[in-house]
């Protein structure tokens, strides 16, 4: 049997991705009641970090160890890999010894190239391309926040960037109205676009894409990679923060959403995300429980 890896959302047929999200929620429940469940036990998951990560490094260790297994971590800096090694030799060597890589990386050609020579599955913990574990978590926070998804309207605020990406990708599966607005120049590259345009449509004015809008979601405005054009982009962006004025043009109880991390006064308000409507940390957390749900399945 090929090895089923998860580099974007298409890896897994859109009924696999609901039971996901519902086992995310049954694992969550079974955090809170104390009850030891471990069903990885003696497994390792290898996580490559090839940049920084606060909710991804924690989420995947600790969700190995409490599914009774024990997660290694690999930065460039300290293997072979940056001295050099080949990728394709990282694959065969790190998945002969382990259960399961997560990578996170630059180019997604990195990933693709590491899933094709491991004999073990293969988590994308994100690329410049795509960050498909943070989907799973917003898909269940807005399960648990809202019910079902088909055929709500979530507003895509800012940089048409990796998260962005696995949004719109999630809009045709789960088939929501994704309305994105960046400005001119920061729109989502068309590659990512074109298998989704029944599901997404792209704006130019903020105002416009969250009018009547379900979920209001931003994201960082340089992300990991782009610390050079920060200045430049906080002025292309200007127009573009999630503040009190533009969440009042959503519907009334729309919520907000970001992967973080999050720059107050930068890409949102301190209102918007410390207010009534933010469901940032809720978000936060559960990149642990679909995370949990996702090494259940892969990793058996
Ligand atoms: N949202 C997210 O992936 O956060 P980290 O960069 O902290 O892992
Ligand atoms: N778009 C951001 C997401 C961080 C979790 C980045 O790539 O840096």
């Amino acid at each position: 049997m090929p090895v089923q890896h998860f580099l974007t959302l298409d890896d897994l047929p859109k009924s696999t991705l609901l039971g996901l999200i519902e086992r995310a929620i049954e694992l969550k429940a079974l955090v809170k009641q104390g009850a030891i469940y471990e069903p990885l036990k003696n497994k390792t998951l290898a996580m490559i970090f090839s940049k920084s990560s606060t909710r991804t490094r924690v989420s995947f260790e600790v969700g190995m160890r409490q599914l009774g297994g024990g997660a290694l971590n690999l930065s460039p800096n300290d293997s072979q890999l940056g001295r050099g090694e080949a990728i394709e030799d990282t694959a065969k060597v790190v998945s002969s010894m382990t259960d399961g890589i997560m990578i996170r990386t630059s180019e997604h050609a990195i990933a693709q190239t590491l899933a094709r020579n491991s004999s073990a599955p293969v988590i994308n913990g994100l690329t410049d391309d795509y960050h498909p574990c943070q989907l799973l978590a917003d898909l269940q926070t807005l399960r648990e926040l809202r019910g079902d998804i088909q055929g709500a309207t979530i507003a895509w605020i800012g940089d048409g960037n990796n998260v962005c990406n696995s949004f719109m990708n999630a809009a045709r599966i789960f088939d929501f109205t994704l309305n994105v607005a960046t400005p001119q120049g920061f729109e989502p590259v068309a590659e990512f676009l074109a298998p989704n345009t029944n599901n997404v449509s792209v704006f130019a004015n903020a105002r416009d894409a969250v009018t009547q809008a379900d979920v209001v979601v931003t994201d960082t405005w340089a992300s990991m990679g782009q610390e050079q054009e920060k200045a430049e982009r906080e002025r292309a962006f200007a127009e573009y923060q999630v503040n009190d004025a533009l969440m009042g043009l959503a519907n009334k109880d729309a919520i907000f959403m970001h992967c973080l991390p999050a720059y107050r006064g930068v890409e949102v308000s301190a209102s918007v995300i410390d207010g009534p409507q933010s469901a940032v940390f809720q978000e936060a957390e559960n990149r642990l429980h679909a995370q949990k749900a996702l090494l259940e399945l892969l990793l058996i």
